[in-house]
């Protein structure tokens, strides 16, 4: 029946890891997909990891139950505490609705699957660009997507009047796809100003804010200051959705294990938003998987833990500041024609470098080099010894 099924194409991220995974070259380097590599270019475990899956093991309690259907319920609360802020009012309130989900992408679309059934408004904008995969979560979990204009290639910097202008002409009760940080692809993030006039113009349209945090702690090094615009906006006591991700800050890429966080009005309204959650979650998957989240609720429940986590994610963050500045050097020390200096401008885990997709298949057939066709390059997945590499690349990309 099958006969003639179409080949799919390959993700547009993901694909690109299959890709390198076939090239036998020794050169060979992947600055695709966003994860972590140590300065050997090896995955990492973080070693506050280590210790909490020793504890797990070493507990004679632990038995490998189903979770309930929203999850582990001390990993909800922690991971809202940690996105909110323990003083928030929203959690003091009582009017977080919290479901332990599949990473950012599952938490996505439950988000999504709620929006779809229990929202009047069913139009999503989302950044200009965005993350491959959202149009595909978004338009899939039921929702119709528009874009709202967010980086200007000629600044390689944000296009902020172009963004203010979209979302104004935006209709009434709209939902809006925000980046809570670290914008991936472009490492572009708005000043705190500008999200302050970002939360005004939100809020005075009715505009229903859904943040991606996939990368906490990982732009700046510093939790609460990268959960600041979230913040922001439940602050003024608005609704807010939060879809949060456990992959990149505590390297549980494999895990799969997030959260999405429904800030609500109201305690009441909150418990029945949950109950409704249960009815997304339970046909889908039946309930998560308990591993990873009991990693992450036995670090954030433990000060000791807690804190040595903040060092290894700071030790991670400071590691892709520090690329960032190699790569901008060695680039100047080439005479590499044009302006880079965005590549130390922009934050997170990206680079969006300008390159274009000429330019990219250039450097994979010539240099062995990996990254998305958008010209996007993971500086977590680059270290002291592949820089030089990395420069030649481009170098001769922009020369040739
Ligand atoms: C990325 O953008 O590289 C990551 O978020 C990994 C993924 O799932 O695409």
């Amino acid at each position: 029946v099958f006969a003639n099924i179409a080949q799919a194409p390959e993700d547009p991220i993901l694909g690109v890891t299959v890709a390198y995974n076939k090239d036998t070259s020794p050169v060979k380097l992947n600055l695709g997909v966003g994860a972590y590599r140590t300065e050997e270019g090896k995955p990492v475990v973080l070693n506050v990891v280590r210790k909490a899956e020793q504890m797990l093991v070493n507990d004679p309690s632990r038995v490998k139950e189903y979770l309930p259907i929203l999850g582990l319920a001390d990993f909800n609360k922690l991971t809202a505490k940690l996105i909110l802020g323990a003083d928030s009012p929203a959690i003091q309130e009582d009017r977080v609705a919290t479901a332990q989900g599949l990473s950012g992408t599952g938490s996505l679309r439950v988000g999504t699957e709620f929006l779809a059934r229990h929202y009047h408004e069913h139009t999503i904008y989302i950044p200009q660009p965005t993350w491959g995969n959202h149009p595909k979560v978004f338009t899939l979990g039921g929702l119709s997507v528009k874009s709202y204009r967010y980086y200007d290639p000629a600044t390689r910097g944000l296009d902020f009047q172009g963004l203010l202008k979209d979302l104004s002409a935006a209709s009434s009760g709209a939902i809006v796809l925000l980046h809570a940080c670290a914008h991936n692809p472009t490492g572009v993030d708005p000043t705190l100003e500008q999200w302050e006039q970002i939360r005004q113009l939100i809020r005075s349209k009715g505009l229903l804010p859904f943040f991606d945090s996939a990368y906490q702690g990982f732009a700046s090094g510093s939790l609460d200051a990268d959960a600041q615009p979230v913040r922001m906006f439940v602050a003024d006591g608005g609704e807010c959705f939060i879809a949060q991700s456990y992959a990149k800050n505590m390297g549980l890429y494999g895990e799969r294990v997030g959260a999405l966080s429904i800030v609500c009005k109201t305690a009441d309204v909150a418990k029945r938003v949950e109950s409704q959650l249960k009815l997304v979650v339970r046909p889908m998957y039946s309930n998560p998987p308990i591993h990873g989240a009991s990693i992450v609720a036995t670090i954030l429940k433990d000060k000791a833990l807690y804190d040595e986590w903040t060092v290894e994610l700071k030790g991670m963050a400071d590691r892709i500041i520090n690329m960032r500045k190699q790569l901008l050097d060695a680039l100047t020390s080439r005479g590499t024609p044009g302006d880079w200096s965005h590549i130390v401008k922009q934050i997170g885990m990206f680079t969006f470098t300008g390159l274009n997709a000429e330019q990219v298949k250039f450097m994979t057939e010539k240099y062995h080099i990996y990254m998305t066709s958008d010209g996007r390059i993971s500086m977590a997945g680059l270290s002291s010894q592949t820089v030089p590499h990395l420069a030649d690349g481009m170098h001769a990309a922009v020369t040739q």
